[in-house]
């Protein structure tokens, strides 16, 4: 069932070069749930290609906080499953992996320029999509693998039978399938429809993953919530046959909870879509106010989560002045779709400006931690999650 429009969208991660816009790639981004299982995913994908390429932008290691994030998770799984043979799918930039020895891990990842890293850092890199032609070849190289990771990226995969096929061969018999995605009760909670983009062909709940797991012969043992991305689920995953990883009664309550939000009914996903289209006009509603006032607006972050903000809202540089970025490869070029120019925080959040706006809300401690001197002098961020306002005064008391 068809629930949401979200207009249309460029490519989220696709910066341009001044002079350089024509033909931009657009798509009419729309949603549905699928009744059956209970996945929520686009009614049509965008071809993986066009995003994942050897011009990707997005770095992991670009926030402290993710760094510090998959430094513990690498620790954890070492302290739960012990001196494993690791296989990650979407290595980006090895900010995950590196925890990892040479001789343990093996990357999967299909944007060039990244898998360039890995390889130079000294991990053999498979500069490829997964596929099961991938699995196969991987397990007759390397046996099968212990563990097999992946963090956001397995909500990328548009044929998740396919994916979800492959690890099965890939993995070892007792071996430990562990993926994390952005939760989608987190998103219905949170208003957080901006986690709908391109490259998240399907937002998770538990409950669509177990009825999916289910038919493939696997079975969640575990699922773990992280704040990481404005709220995911780490799941853990073995094969039913399997006696080792007993479940640990984690996956009950998560389903509960899923249940009792209406994860699996029709009325949850058209009020979100209305809690949506009114997010969409107090935001705009807003912005116009303070411009009004004759302040200086800015963004925060140029995310893919913001690229699906201001196309969906239509917020352009009439509004937004420009998006202060730390990543290189988006500094100087303009943003998908609405086109407002980025720059470095150096060159642009400086004391000109009033109001910024949050494109990476879901690193709100981080980036108000090194903000504080913007806060202290009455600067004031604005954020649509969970709901349209502003974030004023002390960091302590945003
Ligand atoms: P993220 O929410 O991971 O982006 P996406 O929506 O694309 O998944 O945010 C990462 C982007 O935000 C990245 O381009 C770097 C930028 N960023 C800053 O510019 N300053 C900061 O302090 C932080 C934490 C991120």
């Amino acid at each position: 069932m068809k629930f949401l429009d979200l207009g249309q969208q460029p490519i989220a991660n696709a910066f341009l070069t001044p002079g350089k816009c024509e033909n931009e790639f657009f798509y009419n981004l729309e949603v549905g749930v699928d009744l059956e299982t209970s996945l929520v995913s686009h009614v049509d994908f965008v071809p993986p290609s066009m995003m994942f390429n050897d011009t990707y932008v997005y770095h992991t290691s670009s926030s402290k906080t993710m760094v510090k994030h998959f430094r513990s998770v690498a620790k954890e799984i070492k302290r739960d499953f012990g001196d494993v043979k690791i296989l990650e799918i979407g290595s980006n930039d090895g900010t995950f992996i590196k925890n990892f020895d040479l001789d343990k891990a093996i990357a999967v990842e299909p944007c060039g320029n990244f898998a360039k890293l890995t390889t130079e850092m000294g991990y053999t890199t498979h500069n490829e999509f997964w596929s099961q032609k991938l699995a196969v070849q991987l397990a007759h190289r390397h046996n099968r693998f212990d563990v097999i990771y992946s963090a956001n990226c397995m909500c990328h995969i548009q044929d998740l039978d396919s994916a979800f096929r492959a690890i099965y061969y890939a993995l070892d018999d007792n071996g430990v399938f562990i993926f994390e995605d952005p939760s989608l009760l987190e998103m219905l909670e949170r208003n957080s429809y901006d986690q709908i983009y391109d490259e998240h062909a399907h937002i998770f709940s538990v409950t669509a993953l177990n009825n999916i797991l289910h038919t493939m012969g696997f079975e969640i043992f575990r699922v773990d919530k992280t704040p990481i991305h404005g709220g995911s689920n780490r799941i853990f995953v073995k094969k039913k046959h399997s006696i080792k990883n007993p479940p640990d009664g984690s996956l009950d309550i998560e389903l509960e909870q899923e249940d009792l939000a209406g994860i699996s009914d029709k009325q949850t996903y058209l009020d979100f879509a209305k809690r949506v289209e009114t997010s969409k006009h107090k935001l705009l509603e807003l912005l116009h106010d303070i411009k009004d006032g004759g302040n200086k607006i800015v963004s925060y972050g140029a995310t893919s989560k913001s690229t699906s903000v201001f196309n969906y809202c239509g917020i352009g540089p009439d509004l937004v002045d420009y998006i202060t970025d730390t990543t290189p490869d988006k500094q100087g070029k303009l943003s998908p779709g609405v086109h407002i120019p980025v720059v470095s925080p150096k060159e642009g959040f400086d004391d000109s400006v009033d109001y910024a706006f949050l494109g990476a809300w879901n690193f709100l401690e981080e980036i108000t931690k090194k903000e504080s001197k913007f806060l202290r002098r009455g600067g004031q961020f604005i954020t649509h999650v969970p709901e349209v306002r502003t974030l004023r005064g002390e960091p302590a008391n945003v």
